[in-house]
C-alpha cells in the first residue's frame, strides 16, 4: 500500500474518538479520509435497516460539505442488481458504475446528474456480520480503483465497524451504571425502611417486655395479696370478736351480772380466738417469709468443695423412712468420685423440693396400684453436673407443664401448698448456678426435673 494511504489509515487508527465510541465525530473523520486517501470528493456511509430490505444513508460528504441526510434510502425493490451484489459481503469496485452490474440501475436516477462515473462500495462490518457500506464515488473520467485503494477504503470501513462496537460498548457501560445507581438507590431505601421498622419493632418489643413485667409483677402482687389476706383476715375477725366479747364483759362487769360460768366461757372463747389469731399472724408470716426466698438473693450462699455422691445419701437417707410409709420407694443412682465446687445449701434445697413435690403431688388417690418410686440420679455430663429427680407418679398434663415455675401456682392449695417451691428452685438454678431446669412429665407415667450445674462455681 502506497505510504500516504498507510499513513492516513494509522493516523485515524488512532484516534481516541473511534475507540470511545463517539460515532458522529468517527464517521466524519473516517469519510473525510476516505475522500483525501482516494482523492475523491463525495464518499457517505450506509447502513442497512433491520430487514436488510433498505439501505439508509447516515452521512453524505459532497466537497467537503456535510449532506448529513438521513432522508436518502435505497430499496432493494429498486435496485434489485446492486441489492444482489451487496448481499455477498464483498467489495464491489465499478470502475465504470455505468455498465457494472452492480450499479448500473443508478445511471439515470443518480450517476448522470452527479456526474458519477466510477463507485467503490466497502462493507462495514460489526460482530462479524455485514450492517452497511462506505460508498466511495468519484465524479468527472472513469477511474480504475487500485488494490490498494481497495483494502485502503476497507480498513477505513472496519474502523467504522469498531467504532459502533465501541459505542454499542459505551451504551451498555452507561445502562450499566444507571442500573448500579438505581440499585444502590433501591438498596439505600430499602434499607432506610427496614431501619425504620426494626426501630418501630424495638419499640413495640420493649413496651410488650415492659408490660409483660408489669403483668407479671401485677400477677406476683395479686399473688401475695391473696395468699396473706386470708390469714390475716382470719386473725383480724378473730381479734374483733375477742374485743365484742371484752365489752360484753365490761359490761356485764360494770352491771354486776358477770357470773363465774360467763367469765369462763369468756376466757375460752378468749383464747381460742388468740391462738387462731396467733397462728393465722404465723402463716402470713411464714408467707412473706417463703416468698422472699424466692428472690435467688435470700439464700446463704458458701461456696465448698464435696463430693455429691456423699453428700447427696446424707440428704436423702434420711427420708426414706417416711417415705417407705407413704409406700414410696426412693432410690439413688450417684455416679462414685463426682466431685463439687458449689454451695452445697442450694443442693439440698433441690433435693428435698423436688422429693417432697413428688410425695405430695404425684402420688395418691387415683393412681394405679404400682410400687411408687422416686428416683435420685447424679451424674456428670459434657457441660456440668445433671441432677434428676424423677418419680413414677400421675404426671403433670402438658398444658400445666409451663405454668408449674411460675410463682403461686399451686394445684394444691388446700393442703397449704403456695406454689413457690418451683419458682424458687428455678431461681437459685438460673441466677445462682447459672444453669438449667427442664421438665418432663407424662400423664400417669410420671415426672422428672433435671437440674443442670454448670462446670463452673457459683457466683
Ligand atoms: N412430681 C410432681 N408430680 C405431679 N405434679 C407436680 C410435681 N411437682 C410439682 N407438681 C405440680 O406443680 C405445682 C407447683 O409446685 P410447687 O412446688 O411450685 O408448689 P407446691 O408444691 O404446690 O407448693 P409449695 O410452695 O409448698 O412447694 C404443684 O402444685 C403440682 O401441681
Ligand atoms: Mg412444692
Amino acid at each position: 500500500m502506497k505510504d500516504a494511504l498507510e499513513l492516513i489509515l494509522l493516523r485515524v487508527s488512532q484516534s481516541a474518538d473511534i475507540d470511545k465510541g463517539e460515532l458522529s465525530i468517527a464517521s466524519r473523520l473516517i469519510i473525510n479520509s476516505v475522500c483525501e486517501g482516494l482523492a475523491i470528493t463525495r464518499a457517505g456511509i450506509w447502513l442497512y435497516d433491520e430487514t436488510q430490505s433498505l439501505i439508509i444513508c447516515k452521512l453524505l460528504i459532497d466537497k467537503g460539505n456535510d449532506l448529513d441526510d438521513e432522508s436518502l434510502k435505497l430499496s432493494r425493490k429498486d435496485f434489485p442488481h446492486y441489492f444482489e451484489a451487496l448481499d455477498t459481503e464483498r467489495s464491489i469496485a465499478a470502475d465504470d458504475a455505468h455498465t457494472h452490474p452492480a450499479t448500473f440501475e443508478f445511471t439515470d436516477v443518480y450517476l448522470r446528474p452527479l456526474s458519477i462515473s466510477s463507485m467503490l462500495d466497502v462493507p462495514i462490518r460489526h460482530r462479524g456480520k455485514m450492517i452497511g457500506i462506505i460508498c466511495c464515488e468519484h465524479q468527472g473520467a472513469p477511474r480504475q480503483w487500485l488494490g490498494d485503494e481497495i483494502v485502503f477504503a476497507a480498513s477505513l470501513a472496519d474502523l467504522y465497524g469498531r467504532a459502533v462496537s465501541a459505542k454499542e460498548r459505551a451504551d451498555y457501560e452507561a445502562q450499566l451504571l444507571k442500573a448500579n445507581q438505581t440499585l444502590e438507590q433501591n438498596v439505600q431505601e430499602r434499607t432506610q425502611e427496614l431501619e425504620i421498622t426494626l426501630s418501630t419493632l424495638k419499640t413495640a418489643q420493649e413496651k410488650l417486655v415492659e408490660s409483660e413485667k408489669m403483668a407479671a409483677l401485677g400477677n406476683l402482687v395479686a399473688g401475695i395479696a391473696h395468699e396473706v389476706n386470708t390469714p390475716l383476715g382470719i386473725a383480724l375477725t378473730s381479734v374483733s370478736n375477742c374485743q365484742e366479747e371484752l365489752k360484753a364483759i365490761n359490761r356485764d362487769f360494770e352491771s354486776q351480772s358477770l357470773t363465774e360460768q360467763g367469765f369462763k366461757d369468756f376466757t375460752h372463747v378468749c383464747a381460742e380466738g388468740l391462738h387462731l389469731a396467733e397462728s393465722s399472724l404465723s402463716r402470713a408470716a411464714q408467707l412473706i417469709q417463703d416468698f422472699k426466698r424466692t428472690s435467688a438473693d435470700q439464700t446463704t450462699m458458701e461456696v465448698e468443695e464435696f463430693d455429691l455422691d456423699e453428700y447427696i445419701p446424707r440428704i436423702c437417707n434420711p427420708l426414706k423412712p417416711m417415705l417407705r410409709k407413704e409406700n414410696i420407694e426412693l432410690t439413688l443412682d450417684i455416679t462414685p468420685h463426682l466431685r463439687i465446687e458449689t454451695c452445697p445449701g442450694i443442693i439440698a434445697q433441690l433435693l428435698t423440693n423436688l422429693i417432697s413435690n413428688s410425695q405430695r403431688h404425684a402420688f395418691g388417690d387415683g393412681v394405679d396400684n404400682k410400687q411408687n418410686t422416686v428416683n435420685v440420679e447424679c451424674k456428670r455430663v459434657e457441660t456440668g453436673i445433671q441432677l434428676n429427680v424423677k418419680d413414677n407418679g400421675r404426671g403433670i398434663p402438658k398444658d400445666l407443664q409451663r405454668k408449674v415455675f411460675e410463682p403461686f401456682f399451686t394445684t394444691a392449695r388446700e393442703q397449704g401448698g403456695t406454689g413457690l417451691g418451683l419458682n424458687i428452685l428455678y431461681n437459685l438454678v438460673t441466677q445462682k448456678l447459672r444453669g438449667d431446669v427442664s421438665l418432663s412429665s407424662e400423664v400417669n407415667k410420671g415426672t422428672c426435673i433435671s437440674v443442670l450445674i454448670p462446670n463452673y462455681c457459683v457466683s
